[in-house]
């Protein structure tokens, strides 16, 4: 009776002392209450901030992490990395949450640069400084009325950085100035152990060369980013504005359609980068759609002259209409809800042309009829853009990003849909197999389904990628699924912490020496 009272109290002395000594020396407090004081915000489930923060673009991918830490500092950020990862605890870097992977988030702690919303614009450089947590729309409202325009994309709440270091095209303007990465100047890189170094093509040029093009997620955290903007004063239209023309097809036979526009292309816009396609096919048993978004960056009086002989063949347009829009203006209007209702799949076939193989099965993409499946194939021109070749984009000689994309309501994860979907790319990339037309996928369009993701998405780079990360990252702190792993990385080096089963564990281990 008193042995079993003796044995109860030692026990329960021992669970405080545990429980004490876990809370009380918890590097992980004082970094929330750091990021607090300086103004930043520590987001748990059962803060009302919370829901909102942790949203994912695409619902389909949508994960809850256990703590979502926003450093309204630079140095905060440092903190964050320096604690983190001696404490051997995984983080992901969360921007504008738009990866169609998902993989800004997880269920572990996520470090979300929501408060970092730094930008100054230097007019005598023409370069635009930004930081981690800015959003395309926010660029564009500021050079909005000036002639400028930046490499952002067509949806204006896409993150800055994570568009960037995918590569990151503007599909109105990348054949005439580049690609996002490739007008970046200099980064500010926030290394796994909190030290942070700067990446440009003088300082440091492995990672600035590797960034460009190299992916989101991989070889540090990207704090701050100065890139070119560029004047469109070829158009002589006020303001930055420049000719938007919106050409649609509506149950003609888009084959002949296709067929002739890509005969322009070969006979005209091939040779002449101010003009830019954006095009959406969508096929659905008899009814069939195709639209076209196309900028052109010269004066309007040569808008005829450029088109009009393509336009009069049949099948002729169903709609046809002209805008004067700044760059402002058009991510406005093809401003897409965020968070989207419906849960998407987007996959992505670099192509260096499509071939009437290719246009029998992207005609062909359709759900069978009882399904609650919308798809469609976008089509994204990029033939001879100006490419600076000296990054890790690995897709200078591509003409097109084709871009299936399926969407549905519920549930969660449509497995008819996602099989649907890559079945698809599967037979698109067979028909391409003759002519070897399909050389890759874009990295932005990241496909957590996608067979040989290394080569697809980083071809020849891949080795030279490894070692760089084995430099910058030497033990994958940095990891997700589809991550550029280093060379002898440590596995199971960082794991999610588990603070009850740790203090039970050893807890136990204890007692049992006691007894
Ligand atoms: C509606 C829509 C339209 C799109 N249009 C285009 C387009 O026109 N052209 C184009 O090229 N792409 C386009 N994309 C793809 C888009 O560029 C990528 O999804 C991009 O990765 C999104 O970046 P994010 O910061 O918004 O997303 P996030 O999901 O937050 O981040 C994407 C990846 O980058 C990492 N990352 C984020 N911030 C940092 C940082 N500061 N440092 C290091 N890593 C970081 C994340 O960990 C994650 O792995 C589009 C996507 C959507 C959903
Ligand atoms: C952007 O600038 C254009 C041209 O000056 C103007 O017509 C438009 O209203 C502006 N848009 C916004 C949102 O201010
Ligand atoms: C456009 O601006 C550049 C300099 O930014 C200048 O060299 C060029 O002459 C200008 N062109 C027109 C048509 O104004
Ligand atoms: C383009 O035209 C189609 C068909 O008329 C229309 O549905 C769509 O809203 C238009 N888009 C823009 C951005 O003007
Ligand atoms: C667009 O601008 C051009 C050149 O300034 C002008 O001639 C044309 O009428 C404008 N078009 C529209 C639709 O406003
Ligand atoms: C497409 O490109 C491939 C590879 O460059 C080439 O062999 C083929 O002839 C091209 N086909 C067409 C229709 O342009
Ligand atoms: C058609 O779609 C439904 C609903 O998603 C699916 O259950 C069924 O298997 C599909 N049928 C075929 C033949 O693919
Ligand atoms: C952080 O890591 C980098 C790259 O491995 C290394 O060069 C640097 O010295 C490290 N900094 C600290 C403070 O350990």
């Amino acid at each position: 009776m008193m042995d079993s009272f003796i044995h109860f109290y030692i026990t329960t002395i021992f669970l405080s002392v545990f429980f004490l000594i876990n809370t009380q020396s918890d590097p992980l407090s004082t970094l929330e209450s750091t990021i607090i004081s300086h103004g930043g915000q520590v987001l748990r489930i059962t803060d009302s901030q919370y829901k909102a923060a942790a949203t994912l673009h695409n619902r389909a991918i949508q994960t809850w992490p256990e703590l979502i830490l926003r450093p309204a500092t630079h140095d905060d950020v440092l903190l964050a990395l320096s604690t983190l990862s001696s404490l051997r605890i995984p983080t992901r870097i969360m921007g504008g949450r738009h990866s169609y992977g998902g993989y800004c988030s997880h269920q572990g702690i996520v470090l979300d640069s929501a408060l970092l919303k730094d930008l100054k614009i230097d007019w005598e450089t023409e370069t635009i400084t930004m930081d981690a947590g800015v959003i395309w729309d926010e660029v564009y409202r500021v050079l909005n009325g000036t002639e400028y325009v930046i490499m952002g994309g067509l949806c204006p709440t896409v993150g800055v950085v994570g568009f960037t270091l995918g590569g990151g095209y503007n599909a109105m303007y990348s054949r005439s100035y580049g690609f996002a990465s490739d007008n970046v100047l200099k980064f500010k890189v926030a290394l796994y152990n909190g030290s942070v170094v700067t990446a440009s093509s003088e300082i440091n040029p492995d990672l600035y060369w590797a960034l460009r093009g190299g992916g989101g997620g991989n070889f540090g955290y990207v704090l701050q980013m100065t890139q070119k903007i560029h004047r469109i004063n070829e158009t002589h239209m006020p303001n930055g504005q420049f000719t938007f023309l919106n050409i649609t097809w509506i149950n003609v036979d888009i084959k002949i359609a296709l067929n002739n526009w890509l005969t322009f292309l070969k006979e005209v816009a091939d040779n002449d980068i101010r003009i830019s396609f954006n095009v959406i096919v969508a096929v659905n048993g008899e009814s069939n759609f195709l639209m076209m978004y196309c900028s052109f960056n010269g004066p309007s009086i040569e808008i005829d002259t450029v088109f009009n002989l393509w336009l009069l063949k049949d099948p002729k347009p169903t709609f046809n209409s002209m805008f004067n829009y700044t760059q402002n203006d058009i991510s406005r209007v093809l401003a897409i809800p965020f968070p989207v209702v419906n849960r998407e799949h987007v996959l992505s076939a670099m192509a260096i042309n499509i071939t009437e193989a290719m246009l029998d099965v992207i005609l062909d993409f359709q759900p069978n009829s009882t399904a609650d499946i919308g798809s469609w194939t976008e089509l994204i021109y990029l033939h001879s853009a100006t490419k600076d070749k000296n990054t890790a984009y690995a897709f200078p000689d591509i003409s097109f990003d084709i871009a299936p994309g399926v969407s549905w309501r519920n549930p969660d994860n449509d497995p008819y849909a996602i099989d649907m979907s890559e079945k698809f790319l599967q037979k698109l990339i067979d028909a391409a197999a003759p002519t070897k037309s399909i050389v890759g996928a874009y990295l932005n369009y990241i496909d957590p389904y996608l067979p040989n993701w290394q080569t697809m998405y980083y071809r020849h780079h891949w080795d030279r990628l490894r070692e760089i990360q084995t430099k910058w990252d030497p033990t994958w702190y940095f990891r997700f699924p589809q991550g550029i792993p280093p060379y002898n990385q440590q596995s199971n080096a960082y794991k999610l912490p588990n603070k009850n089963s740790m203090v039970i564990i050893s807890s136990f281990i204890i007692l049992v020496w006691f007894y």
